[in-house]
């Protein structure tokens, strides 16, 4: 299975370090926040890798990455001209995946414990749709959350001032290459951007979005509070 790792956007909260750099780019712990998503995605069996940046800090990314071969894996390289959206960044995935293939997806701000590799055996044996991870948090407002509905998602409401659970959709995301075809035929939403959750609701609107719940624990280090979070998190990690 190949991989995308989404690494644009403009870090508003993350002001003023994302001035100078990108978020992605920003220190967690030991590393560079990007290697975690590499390093996931390489235990995970999966070496192929398209990495998506904005311009900015984008030869940065090449002089710390290279071809890949230090961390084990191939990396192809994408700008996205201007930040549009998280759906937008991944439709350039497209010819990097091919028709009738598989892959997986990381926003490069999403830090967890759990391997891929269960994930991606069970999203290898479903037939058809895509597949989201689910982690239960205490304030889902920040995120996509999912509603249930015997046991099934019925639909993700992206940021809701009141949530109706707890479930956050997490940024690891399993599609296949239909995801193309689906993202031309949306439109931005209400803040300008190409909503991965519209994405997302397409599929549960046809039934054809599974999920699983992670084990350990996930952040999105998006904020100055998490970044902080997600530091102490593989600080205490790899001690
Ligand atoms: C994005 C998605 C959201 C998801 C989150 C996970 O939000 O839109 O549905 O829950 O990533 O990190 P962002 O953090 O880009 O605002």
């Amino acid at each position: 299975m190949k991989g995308v790792v989404l690494a644009g956007g403009t870090g508003s909260r993350l002001r003023p370090l994302t001035q100078i750099i990108n978020k992605h780019l920003l220190p967690v712990g030991d590393l560079p926040m990007i290697q975690y998503a590499i390093d996931k995605l390489c235990q995970g069996g999966v070496q192929d890798i398209l990495m998506i940046t904005g311009k900015q800090s984008a030869g940065l990314y090449v002089d710390f990455l290279g071809s890949g071969d230090a961390f084990g894996v191939n990396l192809t390289y994408k700008i996205q001209e201007k930040p549009g959206g998280i759906a937008q960044a991944l439709a350039l995935a497209e010819g990097f995946v091919e028709k009738g293939e598989k892959f997986v997806v990381i926003l490069g701000d999403n830090l967890f414990q759990d391997s891929l590799q269960p994930f991606i055996d069970s999203y290898n044996q479903q037939a058809e749709g895509a597949m989201v991870l689910l982690k239960e948090v205490e304030d889902p407002r920040r995120y996509g959350v999912a509603l249930m509905k015997n046991e099934h998602i019925a639909v993700i409401e992206e940021k809701p001032e009141h949530p109706k659970s707890p479930f956050a959709v997490t940024g690891i995301y399993l599609y296949d290459s239909t995801v193309f075809d689906i993202i031309k035929s949306q439109s931005p939403s209400a803040r300008g951007e190409m909503e991965i959750t519209d994405v997302n609701n397409v599929y549960a609107a046809s039934g054809i979005l599974s999920h699983m719940l992670l084990k350990g624990w996930w952040i999105d280090a998006g904020t100055h509070e998490s970044l902080f979070q997600a530091t102490l998190l593989v600080r205490k990690e790899h001690s």
